[in-house]
């Protein structure tokens, strides 16, 4: 039987642990007698043809490596910017140079973004495997993502930092955290790092009872509050309307969240205020070994699906498991914290604050 050619993309924002996956899909894949090609910078590479053959060599000393060593974009096959022309639908080109390559297999790492357009390529014929990929965890169908402990750990750690300094200041320290329309990173950094209030897309926050928490704290003699804000926080009325001050709650120039927040905090309590907006430090360096760990078995499981046939798959992690899981069943999908998730509900029994009313 003919040796089984097996290609990978990164595709999305980037996250640590993308090295560690591909690590795993390609040695797994290798030892399998499977032959492994990466694709540059996301569907971009897959359109253009630009690949890089993944040895052994090209392999080894990427576990630990943050980032990813093929480059990764937010390109999509059927909407790509074309030199000034606009976008163009470039499906057709993704589709001869998996078939001219002869590829039995396309492993696309992504988070809900890369879901769903690696599932539209499924329907031009491609065999596709997905696997859980963003800082966000904000893929439905696996228990977590990787990428996200990593940014758990680095979010927690700031805030832990921006405590001492609160504290020396007696200020009032507004920390903005990545996670797109999802509210896991700062639900779970929040509660880690014990900050005093959270707020997150998932639960609409009244300035004034935020305030009010800042402001009780104050009264209780405490020095200092540290509110961790998702950057996707909405008030009521903007649920109401859809949208985020962020916009699309990844506005490349500013924190506008947190700073509107902070302004109106110091406004109401008289404390004075900061903010510190963590950004991409959330997504950048080592990551942790519980991605490493994550990463490795995610990659190895795919190979041993594309070994028994399978595809438009994503492989997910539920508990001590991995599965395979329809790439139907997650494209289009996004993961949110429900308001009484058990982490919303310790997080309140030990005092936070989600700016509602409860
Ligand atoms: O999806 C990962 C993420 O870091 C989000 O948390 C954030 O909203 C977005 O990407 C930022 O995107 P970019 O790197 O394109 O600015």
């Amino acid at each position: 039987m003919a040796q089984k050619l097996v290609g990978i993309l990164t595709a999305g924002g980037d996250c640590p642990g993308l090295n560690a996956a591909i690590r795993a899909v390609g040695k797994a894949a290798y030892a399998s007698g499977m032959e492994v090609v990466g694709f540059l910078d996301g569907f971009r590479g897959l359109v253009e043809n630009r690949t890089v053959h993944l040895d052994m060599n090209r392999l080894s000393g990427i576990l630990t490596l943050g980032g990813t060593i093929l480059g990764t974009s937010r390109d999509k096959p059927h909407r790509m910017p074309v030199g000034g022309m606009g976008t163009m639908d470039m499906t057709p080109l993704a589709v001869d140079n998996y078939q001219r390559l002869r590829l039995d297999a396309l492993v696309c790492l992504g988070g809900a973004g890369t879901q769903k357009n690696a599932y539209r390529l499924t329907k031009s014929g491609l065999n596709i495997l997905t696997l859980p990929k963003t800082i966000d965890n904000d893929v439905v169908e696996t228990d977590v993502t990787f990428g996200f402990d990593t940014a758990l750990m680095i979010a927690g750690e700031a805030i832990d930092r921006l405590h001492t300094t609160a504290d020396s200041h007696q200020r009032v320290i507004v920390v903005e955290i990545m996670g797109h329309h999802a509210g896991w990173l700062a639900l779970g950094a929040g509660i880690a790092g014990g900050a005093d209030v959270i707020l997150i897309p998932e639960i609409p926050y009244n300035i004034d009872v935020v305030a009010e928490a800042v402001l009780r704290r104050s009264r209780q003699g405490k020095r200092f509050s540290i509110v961790a804000v998702a950057e996707g926080a909405l008030t009521p009325e903007e649920a109401a309307a859809g949208e985020s001050a962020n916009d699309d709650a990844s506005s490349p120039f500013g924190p506008t969240v947190s700073t509107r927040l902070a302004r109106q905090l110091q406004e109401r309590t008289g404390l004075e205020t900061r903010v510190t907006a963590l950004g991409h430090l959330q997504r950048g360096g080592t990551p942790t070994p519980a991605d490493r760990l994550l990463a490795t078995r995610l990659g190895t499981r795919c190979v041993e699906l594309i070994a028994e046939g399978r595809s438009n798959i994503m492989v997910a992690v539920r508990g001590n498991q991995t599965k395979p899981v329809p790439l139907s069943k997650v494209a289009g999908e996004i993961k949110r914290v429900d308001p009484d998730h058990p982490w919303v509900q310790s997080a309140r029994l030990v005092g936070t604050c989600f700016g509602d009313s409860r």
